[in-house]
């Protein structure tokens, strides 16, 4: 047995990702958790993020992902930047690289920009000397497998790469438990016999700890297409519910009191109707916008017109919450010291990819407010969303110093810690009078009323003191 033979001998499979993001990071260290016999190692190309994920201060903030990455990394998992080595010695490829919307040329603005993708699979000809599965992780457009399948099959060695598809449905926030108890795992092929051992070999990595029953087997383009139709339908009951909020602001209804009581038909169900600032976070608007390009590449106008309606209902929600702060601060936010109470996404988060609180405070500098930013996670994030914007922004991790002299509090992500604030203590220390703007739901209003302040929760009748 040679070096290079006994170096690869322990590990019953060797399983690579190219891409260690918010998905591959996540996903191959429960993988490697949850599966000793196999080698995971997962590489990218940027040196940053590697070092990170070889440091105790990993590059991205999720609750539980620290113990399972300390459990695993050494042992049978590994972070690396040797992405030709990565290839080498892999049987299952998963790539996990990201597909952002195009910004140039045709379908810019909506299409997905697959150039990561296709860098990808010109990466694995060059560096395989043998036959591979290669799993879709990332989101892509309907039909890429069969791009990808024809790319690999042109390679000169005579090697079969079998493409599979196996989206990945993880919330930021919570991924470490999503990946632990998936409500299911979805793995497409094709309907071939090399197809077919493919699905089963994937099947076979996640049924070291999820039930057979939930790990479902269809075709590719279904798999493909069912995540971004999955992001779709959980972005849709989103502006559903938000376009409802305004109609609740108008008639006194509450539309919190409306989410239970639909929410209580089990064929509606209750998740996912909590009225907001609008979503954010990187996958809904990208993810909607492919599906509505596709569909018009099909001619079907009408199917991508329903879908876009989704994003004009986002972008109307927060353009909506900061004309209620500029109507109810008297038309002008001239010289106001007006507060963000978060700026990730969603709560246990420190990313703010696509936060609503990036376009709030543009919107809010163009009134020429003095914007403060407060978020216990985001705050680097936020400095780089904004760094063109940076001198007009004052960043304030300590909510109650943020919150000294301010005239408007607004709250934009639903962190527990903001539930919990003395906010006696805080209005005592604002300029009066003092408004809340509650972009989320969670504060108790009756009671910041009582304290003396102004309250504009969203669709839920104002309590004001006028
Ligand atoms: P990310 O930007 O955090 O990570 C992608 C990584 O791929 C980056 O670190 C980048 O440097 C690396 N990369 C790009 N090209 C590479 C190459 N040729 N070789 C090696 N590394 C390369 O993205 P993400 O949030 O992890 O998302 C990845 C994919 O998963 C996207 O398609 C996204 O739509 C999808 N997805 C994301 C989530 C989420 O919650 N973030 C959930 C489900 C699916
Ligand atoms: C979402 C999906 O939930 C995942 O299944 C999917 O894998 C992922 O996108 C992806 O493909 O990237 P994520 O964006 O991490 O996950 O977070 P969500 O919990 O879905 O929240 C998205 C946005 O919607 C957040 O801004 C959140 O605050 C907002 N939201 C969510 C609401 O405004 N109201 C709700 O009731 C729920």
């Amino acid at each position: 047995m040679n070096s290079e033979e006994e170096r690869l001998q322990p590990f019953e499979k060797r399983i690579l990702c190219i891409g260690a993001g918010y998905v591959g990071g996540p996903t191959m260290a429960v993988i490697a958790l949850k599966c000793p016999t196999y080698k995971v190692t997962v590489v990218d190309i940027n040196a940053r993020r590697i070092e990170q994920w070889n440091s105790p201060q990993l590059p991205i903030f999720e609750p539980g992902l620290d113990e399972v990455v300390q459990k695993a990394r050494g042992r049978n998992l590994f972070f690396s930047t040797d992405v030709a080595a990565g290839i080498r010695e892999a049987d299952i490829i998963f790539v996990s690289v990201n597909t952002p919307t195009k910004s140039f040329g045709l379908g810019a603005g909506a299409a997905a920009d697959l150039q990561y993708w296709e860098k990808t699979a010109q990466q694995i000809i060059d560096h395989s000397d043998g036959a591979k599965i290669i799993v879709e992780k990332s989101t892509v457009p309907v039909k890429t497998a069969e791009a990808m399948q024809r790319i690999l099959s042109s390679n000169q060695k005579g090697i079969h790469f079998e493409v599979v598809s196996n989206p990945e449905f993880l919330a930021e926030g919570t991924a470490v438990q999503d990946l632990l108890e998936p409500d299911r795992v979805l793995i497409g092929s094709l309907p071939t016999e090399t197809g077919k051992t493919a699905a089963a070999a994937i099947v076979g990595i996640y049924a070291h700890w999820i039930p057979r029953e939930r790990i479902l087997t269809t075709s590719l383009w279904s798999s493909e297409l069912s995540k971004l139709v999955a992001n779709a339908f959980l972005a849709q009951r989103i502006s559903s519910i938000n376009s409802l909020s305004a109609l609740c602001e108008e008639t006194q209804a509450d539309v919190t009191e409306i989410a239970t009581a639909i929410g209580a038909d089990s064929r509606i169900g209750s998740k996912f109707l909590n009225a907001s600032i609008g979503f954010g976070g990187s996958c809904f608007k990208k993810d909607i916008n492919n599906l509505v390009y596709i569909a018009r590449s099909y001619n079907l106008q009408e199917t991508a017109d329903y879908w876009e309606m989704v994003l004009k209902i986002n972008d109307f929600q927060s353009r909506r919450f900061v004309g209620k702060v500029i109507r109810q601060l008297f038309n002008t936010l001239v010289g106001k010291r007006i507060v963000l109470f978060g700026f990730a996404f969603k709560a246990n988060t420190g990313d703010t990819r696509e936060s609503p609180a990036i376009s709030v405070t543009r919107q809010l500098l163009e009134e020429r407010a003095r914007v403060v930013i407060s978020d216990p996670q985001a705050l680097d994030n936020a400095r780089l969303d904004l760094a063109d914007v940076e001198n007009q922004v004052e960043f304030e991790p300590d909510p109650y110093r943020a919150a000294a002299g301010a005239r408007a509090l607004l709250v934009l992500t639903e962190w527990d810690l903001y539930r919990k604030l003395d906010y006696q203590l805080i209005f005592q220390g604002m300029e009066k009078p003092a408004f809340i703007f509650d972009g989320r739901n969670i504060l108790d209003h009756a009671r910041l009323h009582e304290i003396g302040f102004h309250v504009f929760p969203i669709g839920k009748p104002a309590l004001t003191h006028y």
